[in-house]
């Protein structure tokens, strides 16, 4: 969506996948979804460097609304979750020069059945705006009639786009629209700052390998349409909670990062191991994911249980993953002929490659007939960047 922002894909942080629709508070107050839990994230986004980091929208998903509308038909927080209101909570998150990110839905209820903005998508718009809202996740649930999906979408994306306020649009469109025919990704680009296309994200390993065979299997599709202003979402990092081991975590990382996907943090950030916190806040894969280009990065081989992944950095420069799916026996080493590869003619005459993970390690200049072996661990990825040699140094003594 050409709105000016979203330039790079949104990071921060949404309570879904690790919160989900906890409302107990009487039995649960820490971990149920009401202000305190976006305060608390608001304030540990910057004291813990995550604020510093790039991480910037709190988000906000499903269950924040009271079940009725008001007398002016406008959507409400709930009243003893959200006491103070949304409006509050956006001033405390940007006080803390943070910003919020709210939920709805195109049908008639959200999925976990609050009120949908069905018939209501500009008053809903305008009540966003007016409570200084910056990002809205724009569920696809309870449609009556699928076909409308698409016009609803568009019409939410034009109600938001008349409240004059920057508000990053992220829809679930395509997602839904897939049950029924394949999606017209060029309108959603028109549309939409950032759209999931396949299902929920679960902790599971099982569940990141499925998301990206389906990336991988629909490249073809996906890779052209996103770039600066919008991005394919394959939902939630979730580095930081039970399901994944440390090299799975770092492989969600490397590869949301080359996918450039919105990095939006599904975890307890009160409360995380340091080594994830390392994983989540590396300067360089963020690097790799904010890459002003912004070009999404696509798998290019595929045998003998390892995926090879690549994305084109500006400054002609590479990022390359190479994934170890054997899920037996110990860590493989991988070998890159460097010259058989059509995006490392960047390495003629020279490059120079940096391995990001598993650990940081400069490895030195390159050339086309270099061979450059890899370990990498079951389940896990290692980084790294390709950097062209411009200028022999010997050219300018
Ligand atoms: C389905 C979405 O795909 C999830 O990310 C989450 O927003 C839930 N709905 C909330 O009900």
């Amino acid at each position: 969506l050409d709105n000016g922002i979203a330039l790079t894909p949104p990071m921060g942080w949404l309570h879904w996948e690790r919160f989900m629709c906890n409302i107990d508070c009487d039995a649960d107050p820490q971990n149920c979804v009401r202000e305190e839990l976006f305060m608390e994230m608001a304030d540990v986004m910057v004291k813990e460097g995550w604020k510093d980091a790039g991480y910037e929208y709190v988000c906000i998903d499903d269950c924040w609304p009271s079940h009725k509308r008001d007398a002016q038909g406008r959507l409400q927080a709930d009243p003893k979750r959200f006491p103070s209101g949304i409006k509050k909570l956006g001033d405390y998150v940007h006080a803390r020069g943070l910003k919020l990110g709210i939920y709805a839905d195109v049908g008639t209820y959200t999925c976990a059945l609050y009120p949908g903005s069905l018939g209501y998508y500009d008053i809903d718009a305008r009540t966003f705006a007016e409570w200084g809202v910056d990002l809205l996740k724009f569920d696809g649930c309870n449609m009556p009639d699928w076909h409308q999906l698409g016009e609803g979408y568009i019409n939410m994306s034009r109600a938001l786009n008349q409240t004059g306020r920057s508000i990053v649009y992220s829809c679930e469109w395509p997602l839904y629209e897939w049950q029924y025919q394949q999606p017209d990704y060029e309108e959603i680009r028109k549309t939409c700052n950032q759209w999931r296309n396949y299902g929920d994200i679960y902790d599971q390993w099982t569940s990141v390998k499925d998301i990206l065979d389906w990336t991988a299997d629909h490249q073809k599709l996906l890779v052209p349409v996103a770039g600066p202003g919008g991005w394919n979402d394959p939902d939630m990092l979730i580095i930081g909670n039970f399901g994944l081991s440390h090299d799975q975590q770092q492989t969600q990382m490397a590869l949301w990062a080359i996918m450039a996907a919105p990095l939006l943090m599904s975890n307890d950030l009160r409360n995380i191991c340091p080594k994830a916190k390392e994983l989540l806040q590396n300067k360089q894969i963020i690097g790799i994911s904010q890459d002003p280009l912004g070009k999404q990065g696509y798998r290019t081989f595929k045998d003998d249980n390892f995926e090879m992944w690549e994305r084109p950095l500006s400054g002609d420069r590479l990022a390359l993953a190479v994934m170890n799916r054997q899920e037996i026996g110990g860590p493989r080493r991988f070998t890159i002929s460097v010259g058989t590869l059509p995006s490392w003619q960047l390495c003629s005459p020279k490059c120079n490659v940096t391995q990001i993970l598993p650990v940081y390690k400069e490895m030195g200049v390159q050339e086309l007939v270099s061979k450059l072996v890899v370990q990498v661990n079951p389940t896990g990825t290692t980084l790294l960047t390709v950097n062209p040699i411009k200028n022999n140094p010997e050219d300018i003594l």
